[in-house]
Formats: C-alpha cells, structure tokens, sequence
C-alpha cells in the first residue's frame, strides 16, 4: 500500500470512531455530543472519502447501515443456542410458587433474582465477533431461525462495533427489536393520511419491518435494540451473574434496560413488579410483565432446562390491557349539549383486574370505520385510566350481525335528533327539558372548576331532576335543607352542608360564572378572556358578534355559541333568577398584560405545594393558556412527581421543563 493510501486508511478509521462513537452517544445514551452541522460535515467527508476509495470501506462504517442490495430471501441458520421460551405466571401465587420451588428444588435459603421487563418485541439472536457485528437471527422454531444481519444493521443503537475493555472473541447475545409508542403512533398516522393500512400494535411493525427483504424499509422505521442475555462467551468473559453480565455489555456499548433490577427476597420481586406496573403506561415502549431470572449463573447451571424454557427463569406477565368479548347491543347516551353517543353494551369482561360491561364508540363514523356490528366479538382496550374502548371487530369470528343505527329520536325524550352539519355527529335540540341534558348541565354548573358547589354529586342533582324539585341551575339557590332531606340516604349534616356551600358559590368571580353556564366550546381558558374583556355581565350578555370575534382566542363558531346562548329568554331567566336570589359576581377584570400572555403549557405529575387547579389557575390569570397534550406549540411543560408519558414526548420534542422548585418562580 502506497504511504498515501496509508495515511488516507488511518483517517478514515479515525472518521469511522468518530461517527460510531457520537452516534452511539446519540442513540444508546440518549445524549447528544455534537451539534447536526458538524455531524453532517464528517459523514459527507467519510462519503467523499469512501467514494475514492471504496476498496478501503469497512463493515462498521456507518454507511454501510443500510445495505444497498434487496435480498432474494432470508438464509435460514441455526441457532448454536436454542431459542427457547418462558414459563409464565399469570398472578401472585403462581409467581409466588415458582420462588419456593426454585428455593427448594435447589436446596437454598436465598436465591438472588435479577428482574427486567418484559419488552413486547421481536426475539433476536445477535452474534458479535471480535468485537464486531457479525450477525441477526430471528427465533424461528428455536431451532434454526432467518438471517436478518442486514435489517438488524439498520438500528441506530446498535452498535457495528463494541468499544470498552476486554471485548471477547465470541459473543452471542439475545435481545429484542422493539419499536417506541411515539415512532409506533407517528407511522400509524402517516399510513392513515396516505390511505393505507396501518398497524395494530408496535410489535406487529418491528417484526415486520425485520422480515422485509428491503433494508431500506426497516431503516425508516427507526426500531431500537436491547440485549438481556448473554450466551457464548470465551475466558476473557468472567461475569457470573446475569446482572454483572449485563452490566459487562452495557460497558461495550449495548442498550440494555434502565429498570433491571437485583431481587433479594419476594416482597421485593413483588414491589418491583407492582413499581414497573405502577409506570408501564408512561413508558416509551410496550412492555407485558416481568422476566425473573434466577442471577447467578452456577446456580442457572445447575436447574437447567426443561425442553421449552429455562427452569431458572419466568415471565410474572401483566394483567391484559386487552380482551375479547360479545357485543351484545349499542345503545345511544344524551350528553351535556345534546350530542348523542353510542354505547356498546358488552358482556362483563375483566381487562387489566377491572371489569367492563359498557365502552364508548364515539360516534357513527367510528363504527363505519371500524365495521362494528351489534354481535360481533370485539377486542376492547384499556389504556391507563382512559375509558374502555373497542379497538377492533374480531372477523374470523363474526356469524350472525346486524347493523347499528342510529336512532330518529331523542332515546331518552323523544325529541327528533338533528345532524350537526357534515359531520356523524347527531343531537337533540330540546335543551331545555330533555333530563339527561339537565343533570349533566347542572352537574357542570357545579363542578370543581365551576361554581364548586361541594358536596352536591352526581346523584343527589339527579333525584333532584327525575324527582322534578329542580329543573336548571338557577333552581339551586331556591333550596332547602328539607328538602335536600327528603332524598333518600341524605341525612341533616350531609344537607346543611349542601346548602352552606350553595351559599358559598353566590360569591363567584366573573369567570368562574360565565364558564359554569356550560356554553358550547367556553372553556376555562375562553372564560378567563372573556371576563377580562368585559366589564360586566351585561355588557357580556348584550355583546355583538363581532365585538366577540375580535377577542383573543374567539373564532367565529364560540361566537355565535355565546350569541346563540343569550338569545334564548330561557337562559336570560336562569341568569336573572340566579342573581336576585343573591348570586354576586366578583368582577376582577385583571386586564393586567399578561407575563405568560401567548404562552401554552402542560402539566403532568403532581406536585408538593400545588394543587392541579391552582397552577391552571395562575398559569391563565397570567395570560397563559393550559393544554392537555404535548404538541410542538408547546411552551413549557410542568413536571410533578410520576409524571406520565407527556415528559418523555417533551424531551422528544425539545420543550422546556419546569420542576416542582422551579414553580413559584414562575408563577
Ligand atoms: S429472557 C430462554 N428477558 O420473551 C429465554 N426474554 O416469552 C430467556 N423477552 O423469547 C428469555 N423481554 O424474546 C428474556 N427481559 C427479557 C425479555 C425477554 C422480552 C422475550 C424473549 C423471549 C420471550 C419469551
């Protein structure tokens, strides 16, 4: 080799080092040590050089991510290891029982555990030799699997070739190809805008994207990578626990979990389980239980395998999100405004310990999308502690179904339901004396945000209702402790209270009030402008359209809601009654300039010193405005104690963080 053509081959292998270590930095370590400019700069110049002298391209270099060619096929190899299963718990006891009989069988007082989540992946053989990264094989039977070496490349994480001390000649390494919820519901809306299929869960996408012969595929769908087992190794490996192994490649620069976790007794495997329970839906990705292993790797030895998994390991898996049941009928609920919604009625099915028996559908267009049918089987979902909803029909299963229609009238008073413009969405016009819309308007009217009328539930405003003593909010400030008794299980303390903190609410502020009328589309942020816009509540209630529209934040469509809402004599009653009956509205007109004006933030967590209310509070009085989901539009986010997955989407998304210390200041 010419002098030149040396100097040029060292320079190169320095560029390589140099990329692959800020790219592991970037994808393993989530840490970012060189800005994009400068990261471009040396990959167009590793390029440059490599297009002049591609005899001298290595395999770890960082272009060769993404093979160009398209595979014929996948090679088939076997596994020097079998890929074998796990054995499962399905509850405490038997997770309970596997713990003794491992301590009995093995005649041991105590057995250390080492705990990891369980990742809802693609199981993957990956073999690294002399440190550098040789090949990927899916499970296959267990036996003999596919080579997927060039799809597996195209993960980021992955490291082409291991740094650290010590690498051994042969590594053989299980992991798993997983794919984050955010990337997972990011491509899920690219292939809805694009008409195509999307996919049903992360797991489905990263086993997919693996077994397409077009590595370019699954470079696009930036999959990610963690290793929890360690198979072959030489001398030079000298760990002797799962944990001091894992510990050993997590030093080479593969991705290993964060929660693992060493286990010392069964109070702690079981904290640990209910700990990563507790957080599993504010994870990045999808996980569906613990894994168990017994850690020391003498004492693996000596259990063994049965022929399907190992006798040192089990799977303690998650109580399902998810389940399958009959839909037995859908029935159509009255909201607060009217919109009607339907309502599948199912038979009880237990989904993460809580049972289900009913589920929302949204509205028409979601059933048509969905094709659901009155007696199909359905999977319903439950994420966290939203409500239950029907992911998908079960069509293998379906026989016998009818359509669900929407009805003519008002299922709970007869009234002719109208369309709302173009979309499904349909409702009952009688606002009025329509009862659902009643009780749902008068429990808004008192809601914490509201009036916050203490005391007064759900259930005492609706026998008030079907019992005819109130008909609207304003009906309130007429009653008695007497009557509140009259209902059943309401007993002296309980109406007195009700009355006091009736009495307390006829102090309210401008914008508490106009928010409690329950007016389409006003919501606490609206109120806010809207009260620091007007002076009072006539000028409020007399106001044009126009004068409307040029408030902050009001379009055209709350517009002519707030002017629709005081021309009907109704609503201008309700008002009047409630203030001669005592009701003063505090008018604190702030008109301040806003510190915080323009500003949007998110809240998740909680907090020591606040509650949730207050923040919102100050944050609008301040000009602010509160929202629910972290966008790009998002100024700051909020960060209590267990904050949910909002914070990881903002670290993605770059958005400034504000703790708990950081609060008063701000506020
Ligand atoms: S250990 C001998 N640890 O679960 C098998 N497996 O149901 C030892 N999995 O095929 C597997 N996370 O693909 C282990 N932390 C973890 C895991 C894990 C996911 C998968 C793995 C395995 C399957 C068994």
């Amino acid at each position: 080799m010419s002098l030149d053509k040396e100097a040029t081959k060292k320079k190169l292998r320095l560029l390589i080092d140099k990329i692959n270590y800020y790219n592991s930095q970037y994808h393993t370590y989530d840490s970012s040590k060189i800005d994009d400019f400068k990261y471009d700069k040396l990959y167009a110049e590793l390029k440059e050089i490599e297009s002049q002298f591609p005899e001298l391209i290595t395999d770890d270099s960082p272009t060769r991510r993404v093979g160009s060619k398209i595979l014929t096929g996948f090679a088939k190899v076997k596994h020097s290891h079998p890929m074998l299963s796990l054995a499962n718990a399905a509850n405490f006891d038997e997770f309970s029982a596997f713990y003794d009989k491992t301590h009995l069988d093995l005649k041991q007082k105590k057995i250390q555990f080492y705990a990891e989540p369980k990742f809802d992946g693609l199981a993957i053989s990956i073999t690294y030799l002399d440190g550098k990264y040789y090949s990927a094989v899916t499970r296959g039977d267990g036996q003999t699997g596919e080579d997927v070496t060039a799809n597996v490349k195209t993960i980021k994480s992955l490291p082409l070739k291991l740094t650290g001390k010590k690498i051994p000649k042969t590594l053989v390494l299980r992991a798993e190809v997983y794919m984050t919820l955010n990337d997972f519901n990011l491509l899920n809306e690219k292939l809805t805008k694009e008409n195509k299929k999307t996919f049903a869960n992360p797991r489905n996408v990263a086993a997919g994207s693996i077994r397409q012969l077009d590595p370019n595929i699954a470079s696009q769908r930036n999959l990610q990578i963690f290793f929890h087992g360690v198979l072959e190794i030489d001398n030079s490996f000298t760990n002797s626990s799962q944990s001091s192994s894992l510990q050993t490649i997590k030093s080479f620069g593969l991705q290993i979990c964060t929660h693992n976790k060493v286990i010392n007794n069964l109070k702690e495997a079981k904290d640990y389980y209910d700990s990563i329970n507790s957080i599993r839906n504010t994870l990045p990705y999808e996980i569906d239980g613990i894994v168990y292993k017994i850690n020391n790797y003498d004492l693996q030895k000596i259990y063994g395998f049965t022929s399907k998994a190992p006798r040192w390991a089990i799977a303690y898996k998650f109580q399902s999100a998810e389940g399958l049941t009959l839909l037995k009928d859908v029935t159509f609920q009255v909201g607060r405004t009217g919109v009607i919604t339907p309502v599948a009625e199912l038979v009880p099915i237990s989904i993460g310990g809580v049972l289900v028996s009913r589920a929302t559908l949204h509205n028409m267009n979601e059933i048509i999308k969905k094709d659901i049918m009155i007696n199909d089987k359905v999977f319903v979902k439950r994420a966290g502690d939203v409500i239950p909803e029907i992911d998908r029909v079960c069509f293998q299963q379906r026989k016998k179904t009818t359509k669900v229609i929407m009805p003519k009238l008002c299922p709970a008073c007869g009234t002719s339901l109208v369309k709302i413009s173009n979309q499904s969405i349909y409702k009952c016009p009688n606002e009025l004396t329509c009862e659902p819309q009643i009780i749902q308007s008068i429990q808004h009217f008192a809601s914490r945000k509201a009036m916050n009328i203490i005391g007064l539930g759900e259930s005492i405003i609706e026998s008030l209702v079907q019992n005819k003593i109130i008909s609207n909010y304003s009906d309130l400030y007429s009653l008695k402790i007497k009557t509140l008794m009259s209902l059943d299980r309401m007993a002296l303390q309980s109406s007195t209270n009700i009355i006091n903190s009736i009495n307390k609410s006829k102090n309210i502020s401008f914008d508490k009030f106009i928010y409690s009328l329950g007016i389409r589309e006003v919501g606490v942020t609206t109120a806010k402008m809207l009260a620091n816009h007007f002076p009072n509540i006539k000028d409020f209630i007399n106001s044009k359209k126009e004068n409307l529209e040029s408030i902050k934040d009001v379009g055209p469509i709350v517009a002519e809601n707030i002017y629709k809402y005081f021309r009907s004599k109704q609503n201008i009653k309700n008002i009047n009654k409630v203030r001669k009956s005592g009701l003063s509205i505090v008018y604190e007109n702030l008109n301040r300039s806003g510190e915080l004006d323009g500003s949007t933030f998110v809240i998740t967590g909680t907090f020591e010193k606040y509650s949730r209310i207050e923040i919102e509070e100050k944050i609008i009085s301040k000009g602010g405005k509160v929202t629910s989901s972290i966008s790009k539009s998002t100024s700051k986010l909020l960060v209590g104690k267990n904050p949910g997955s909002k914070h990881e989407k903002a670290l993605e998304l770059n958005i400034d963080i504000i703790l708990e210390k950081d609060l008063s200041k701000l506020l």
